[in-house]
């Protein structure tokens, strides 16, 4: 697998990540069982053997368990922690946390931001974090407070580089005012089925757009200063890899048999078709792939071999969108 350097960073990361959102499996306070621990191993060293070295994680992922759960890797892998990059995420909390009637809200104040990546450290069994980003913009931000968190958490070397997810550029800027580290990551849901960002650049100006979207401009900003964009979501879920739609979807039906086509024409998996289409993108986009199933991870990492045409990417934007560019 091909590898990047992290602008910003002394990483060097793998063109694929892999998200462990659904490594922990269950979203509520049951423990971990034998089922998880050995299923989540097979898992990583699957991706391992593809050459990926870049893990996704956040504080919040199966309640903390996708974190705890990976952390068995260190026993059947020792060394490894050297060879990978490891990214969290904070900034998330659940309802009914922790006083009863609490709202779901967001919580980027210098406290939660503390004991969140303090609760990432002791699950992953890790003394750092490569990153920490920022899981979604908290309306009630006080920058000052953020800075303060990260000056701490950078010091104590605790975290190595910082970045943001689901942030506009003017929200990555109003950070950037009082942040002493740089931002060097945005991850956005991006793929064949949700291509708003690349979207928003296309239809400014347009009486009657396709999609009424905002966000305009974040993959300029991110690309004009350096900020490396992640894809999350990049399969949709499944929907662009043959899971079947919960209702009757023409729009997905039809993406999926051109993406099915195209991957026949080229030998390849409908996979790599779907992972290859962000990877094609100039902004140099690190899809996480979300799949536990190593055949499904396998068929995936087949994209760092391939590469889009212009004609292919824009075949697939167009099926995606369900109408031709204007
Ligand atoms: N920053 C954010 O706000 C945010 C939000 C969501 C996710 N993320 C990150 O992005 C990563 C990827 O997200 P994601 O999991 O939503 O995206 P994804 O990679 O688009 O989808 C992966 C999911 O789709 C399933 N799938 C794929 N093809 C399938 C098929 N043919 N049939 C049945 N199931 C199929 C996989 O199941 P298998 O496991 O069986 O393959 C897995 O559950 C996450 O792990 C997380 O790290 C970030």
């Amino acid at each position: 697998m091909k590898k990047f350097k992290l602008p910003g960073t002394d990483l060097e990361a793998t063109r694929i990540a892999l998200g462990c959102m659904t490594m922990g499996r269950t979203w509520n306070n049951e423990p971990l069982d034998e089922d998880t621990k050995k299923s989540a191993v097979v898992t990583i060293r699957t991706a391992l053997e593809e050459g990926i070295n870049f893990f996704d994680h956040a504080d919040i992922y199966a309640r903390g368990k996708s974190e705890e759960v990976f952390s068995f890797i260190w026993q059947e892998e020792p060394g490894l922690r050297e060879k990978i990059i490891l990214q969290s995420k904070c900034g998330i909390r659940f309802m009914n946390e922790p006083r009863q009637g609490d709202p779901q809200r967001y919580d980027f104040s210098y406290d939660h931001i503390i004991s969140s990546v303090e609760g990432s450290l002791r699950r992953l069994k890790t003394d750092r974090l490569d990153l920490l980003l920022l899981h979604r913009p908290d309306p009630l931000v006080e920058p000052e407070e953020v800075a303060e968190a990260f000056d701490k958490l950078y010091q104590d070397g605790k975290v190595r580089y910082f970045g943001v997810s689901n942030h506009t550029g003017m929200q990555i800027d109003l950070l950037k005012k009082y942040l002493r580290q740089p931002l060097v990551v945005n991850q956005m849901e991006l793929n064949i089925l949700h291509p708003d960002l690349v979207e928003a650049g296309i239809t400014t100006n347009q009486r009657k757009p396709l999609h009424q979207l905002r966000g305009e401009g974040t993959m300029e900003y991110c690309r004009i200063h350096g900020i490396t964009m992640q894809a999350w979501s990049p399969m949709a879920k499944g929907l662009l890899t043959g899971k079947p739609a919960l209702e009757d979807n023409e729009l997905v039906e039809n993406t999926y048999r051109r993406i099915r086509e195209m991957a026949e024409e080229k030998n390849v998996s409908p996979e790599a078709i779907v992972i290859a289409w962000i990877l094609r993108h100039p902004a140099k986009i690190q899809p996480i792939v979300g799949s536990t199933n190593s055949a499904r991870i396998r068929a995936c990492a087949e994209a760092d071999q391939i590469e889009l045409s212009r004609e292919e990417w824009y075949t697939l934007f167009t099926a995606g969108r369900g109408a031709m560019v204007p």
